[in-house]
């Protein structure tokens, strides 16, 4: 097993000199999982279903309800009559009670708050770093006995944050896998990860589509942390020896009822620059719209989880059919003009280059909020070294559309789509006319 210095930092760099050393930051990523996978090696014995799982009535393990996709999964277990129980394991909060919290969360999405009353569910509170994530014995023991599903959708969704940063989700994962390794209807339990189409930032666009199955070689991870520590949680699971599945999901977009789309994520925030920069960016190939809708996200998630087939190891999630993104920046600026008000000639759409150039511009001018974040964000993700436009990864979806109702019968995003994202966004206030530039783009206002 390697030491903590080692995996704190190979050959002694920073974090940030790391950054641009590929072979370092592969190292840092095998430390990782190597030592969190430490015990492994003896393997339970691998569970053979013959294509059954007997499981009459599911009883679930899911983290992150108090977020947005795990709001929505909660949501739609709470409807189903196969769902027997929930546990909703989340972090602790000083401020609110776990209750307030999903609260506020069903609210903002337009979730049927009455189901947080059901008596099939049971909120647990839970720390990463304590030993069995800090719950008690007794229930310890209750989930032993009770558990045939864990849905381990938390995680911190953010960018910028160096791998180390995540060790502690690293290690919650390891005790949450231990936990499902020691429950005694193991042969039937199924453990779900929410990973990331970010685990194959630095895929070789030469070898086709990235494959739904394990990819051993930890450099097609390295780009950003938080891709790395979910690829790291994707190699620990095939060590596990759980029937288990990574769902490496796409960009998720607002979806059904209300268009809610979180304005910390970056095309809300990006959304939200354009007004002040005066300017809106084509997206051409950049996001040639293969976002999938939250609601379809969730729903794709039960699918797989409920599948009556061998779920395989991975499934990777993305929009099986895409949406001109030229179509889908228009509906955009017609939105925006519409709900907003704005003078019909506002907003004209440029391409992503320019567009940065004029983001650029005004971060020297330190006018704007988030833009580190997204100047970052487009150069790692949108921009090559000469300025071109990247273009994204491919991803098979074989698995997703051949186990999920929901995938196979998704429409394309369209403007009737945008059109809430853009009335969600202008009802909670983060979109107002008043922040519209209107002078040379970049330049005025503020
Ligand atoms: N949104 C996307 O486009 C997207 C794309 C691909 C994959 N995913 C994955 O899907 C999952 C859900 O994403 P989301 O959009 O619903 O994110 P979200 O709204 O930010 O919710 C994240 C959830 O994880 C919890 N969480 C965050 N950091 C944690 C920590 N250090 N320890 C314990 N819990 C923590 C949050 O709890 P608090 O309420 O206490 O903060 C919340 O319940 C994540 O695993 C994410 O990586 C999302």
């Amino acid at each position: 097993m390697p030491n903590k210095s080692k995996l704190d930092s190979p050959s002694g760099l920073s974090d940030s000199q790391h950054a641009a050393d590929p072979l370092h930051r592969a190292e840092m990523i095998e430390a990782m999982i190597a030592k969190y996978s430490s015990g492994l090696e003896y393997a339970l014995p691998k569970v053979e279903h013959n294509g059954e799982r007997h499981v009459a009535a599911e009883t679930i393990l899911l983290t992150g309800s108090t977020g947005n996709l795990g709001s929505e999964i909660l949501a739609s277990l709470l409807s189903k009559d196969r769902v027997r129980r929930v546990y909703a394991l989340n972090r602790r909060s000083s401020s609110f009670t776990i209750m307030e919290r999903h609260k506020v969360r069903f609210e903002d999405r337009a979730l049927d708050v009455s189901l947080l009353s059901s008596p099939k569910l049971v909120f647990l509170e839970g720390e990463n770093d304590l030993p069995d994530l800090g719950l008690s014995g007794s229930i310890t023991k209750e989930l032993q006995q009770e558990l045939t599903m864990v849905l381990h959708m938390a995680w911190t969704l953010n960018f910028n944050m160096p791998l180390s940063s995540f060790e502690s989700q690293v290690k919650g994962t390891r005790s949450l896998i231990d936990l499902a390794r020691s429950c005694e209807r193991r042969a039937d339990l199924r453990f779900l990860f929410a990973a990331s189409v970010t685990v194959a930032h630095a895929w070789d666009r030469s070898n086709g589509p990235y494959p739904e199955k394990l990819v051993m070689d930890a450099k097609y991870a390295i780009g950003n942390g938080y891709g790395e520590s979910k690829y790291v949680v994707e190699r620990i699971l095939a060590k596990s020896g759980l029937d288990a599945t990574s769902l490496r999901i796409g960009q998720i977009c607002g979806g059904e009822p209300n268009g809610a789309w979180s304005t910390s994520e970056w095309f809300p925030v990006m959304v939200n620059v354009s007004l002040s920069l005066g300017v809106l960016f084509e997206a051409e190939t950049v996001f040639d719209c293969r976002w999938i809708p939250m609601d379809a996200v969730s729903s794709t998630i039960i699918d797989v989880g409920f599948t009556s087939d061998d779920m395989p190891f991975a499934v990777n999630i993305e929009h099986p059919y895409r949406a001109p993104s030229v179509i889908l920046m228009q509906g955009l600026r017609n939105s925006l003009i519409r709900e907003l008000r704005l003078p019909s000639n506002s907003l004209p759409l440029i391409s992503v280059p320019e567009w940065n150039k004029i983001l650029q511009r005004s971060a020297e001018e330190h006018i704007f909020p988030h833009i580190d974040f997204l100047a970052k964000f487009i150069r790692e993700n949108w921009l090559k070294a000469d300025n071109e436009v990247e273009l994204p990864v491919d991803f098979a979806l074989s698995n997703g559309m051949r186990l999920s109702k929901t995938m196979r019968k998704l429409k394309p995003v369209d403007t009737d789509l945008v059109d809430k994202w853009v009335k969600y966004w202008v009802a909670s206030g983060f979109l107002r006319s008043s922040m519209l530039c209107k002078g040379q783009p970049g330049r005025a206002r503020l």
